[in-house]
């Protein structure tokens, strides 16, 4: 190694870029127990872990979310591989399963298939409250089988379970269909759209009048202050759906009755993904702002045709973990709930038998999933207290050579400063019951 100092560029600090973030303690403890319950919610419904690979040939998301998306066209992370394929980073997660259910063949097993992710989405989106570039999603797809409406309902109940687990603060679901890709169904309804856009475009902001041409439907979600009562105006996609659309709507609505889940219906929820027919629907919960949606999801029954696999039903949602985590923050309890946490003792050991058995004693604790704290170097007993209580230790061991004589440790409670004599297995004992 050079004496030199470091040159300039060397000095250089590194922070993370622009849209991602570290996820810290304490906070991480949060998103283990969102996930642990996301586990424990969706096994009860018969789900199974899928973990696809982060990132995927760009061809699978142009053609599964669509070219014209602005997830496709502005905000993918994507780049030439050394053998010059192109690959994309995932900026979505049911494009994946999707190639995975064709991949292995999953439509020998039993119909339908029932899947769910948690993990890192990527889209160069501009960072805000909630908005991120690289951020998390806990989705579930369901593929394969029928297109039976007690699916669509079921689908939508785990997730509310999930939030309701969660105590989730304001849920609110809104659902709409969107149709399918027919002449007398979404088709007709979209040609009509746009030719009542064409009269109304010099009104419309720039984005709209875009949208006119690549995505009319895409209009409908506009929050464009001067657009709302034009937009108000124009032809509702629910008088427009064909007869089996139609029924299948309404039969999703009686089975979300059925089941307790609270709706409202939105005409305007169109969502920005090409894949979607039928069902649509998004959950908003309390605390995020404008960025309010937390679970965005419905039906893609052509998709894994259109990706090369045999015609299947399909159908899933993805939640925004970093939304679902904000709001928790913002109501305080899941947060305190989720920090509980079992007992944590410090090990105060002074002398050299002590530090023998305090190495022990970590050890057994640990085992009984008790957190415990072993300084590596002997401490003074004082010293040893102050690290104690900074580090948050609910409990400190006090092992000095004459504890280890006598075979009696003293555990200190710090709240009160009380003091209890136990031998180690009425140590463990005691602290296991806690
Ligand atoms: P999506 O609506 O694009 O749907 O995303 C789902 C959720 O991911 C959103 O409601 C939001 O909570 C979260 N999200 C999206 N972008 C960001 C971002 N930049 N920062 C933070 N959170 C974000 C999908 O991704 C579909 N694949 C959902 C699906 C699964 N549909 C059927 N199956």
């Amino acid at each position: 190694m050079s004496d030199a100092a470091p040159k300039k560029e060397q000095r250089r600090k590194f922070q993370a870029i622009r849209g991602t973030r570290d996820l810290l303690p304490p906070e991480t403890a949060l998103w283990n127990h969102v996930e642990q319950t996301a586990h424990t919610v969706f096994g009860t419904f018969g789900f199974g872990e899928i973990r696809p690979p982060i990132f995927e040939s760009t061809e699978l998301f142009a053609r599964a979310v669509g070219g014209d998306t602005d997830i496709v066209s502005k905000e993918m992370y994507t780049f030439e591989d050394r053998d010059e394929s192109t690959i994309s980073l995932r900026p979505e997660a049911t494009a994946s399963v999707c190639r995975s259910y064709i991949e292995h063949g999953m439509q020998q097993l039993a119909q339908p298939v029932k899947l769910y992710y948690i993990g890192p989405m990527f889209r160069r989106e501009r960072p805000q409250k909630g908005r991120y570039r690289q951020f998390y999603q806990i989705g579930a797809e369901v593929l394969g089988g029928v297109d039976a409406p007690a699916i669509d309902a079921e689908v939508i109940e785990m997730v509310m379970t999930f939030f309701d687990r969660l105590k989730l603060p304001g849920v609110q679901l809104e659902i709409n269909s969107i149709g399918h890709a027919a002449e007398n169904c979404r088709r007709g309804y979209v040609a009509k759209l746009k030719a009542e856009l064409e009269k109304v475009k010099d009104r419309l902001g720039a984005d709209s009048q875009r949208r006119i041409e690549t995505n009319p439907l895409r209009v409908l979600d506009s929050k464009l202050e001067q657009e709302q009562p034009i937009i108000e105006k124009l032809p509702r996609i629910a008088d427009h759906l064909c007869d089996d659309c139609k029924t299948h709507y309404a039969a999703v609505k009686r089975e979300l009755e059925r089941r307790g889940v609270l709706y409202k219906e939105n005409w305007r929820l169109v969502r920005g993904l090409d894949y979607y027919m039928r069902t649509t629907f998004e959950i908003t919960a309390q605390g995020l702002g404008s960025q309010n949606a937390v679970c965005g999801g419905g039906r893609y029954d052509g998709l894994v045709e259109l990706l090369g696999g045999p015609p299947t039903k399909g159908i899933g949602f993805a939640i925004g973990e970093d939304r679902l985590i904000l709001s928790l923050q913002e109501a305080k309890d899941a947060a305190l709930a989720a920090g509980k946490q079992s007992p944590f003792v410090y090990i105060a050991w002074m002398g050299a038998n002590a530090c023998a058995a305090a190495v022990h004693a970590a050890k057994d604790l640990r085992a009984a999933g008790i957190r415990a704290e072993l300084p590596p170097v002997e401490q003074k007993f004082g010293k040893a207290l102050e690290r104690a209580s900074k580090l948050g230790a609910h409990y400190t061991l006090i092992l000095g050579d004459n504890e280890v004589a006598e075979g009696t440790w003293t555990l200190k409670t710090l709240a009160d400063g009380t003091q209890q004599k136990f031998t180690e297995p009425q140590l463990l004992e005691f602290l296991k019951k806690l």
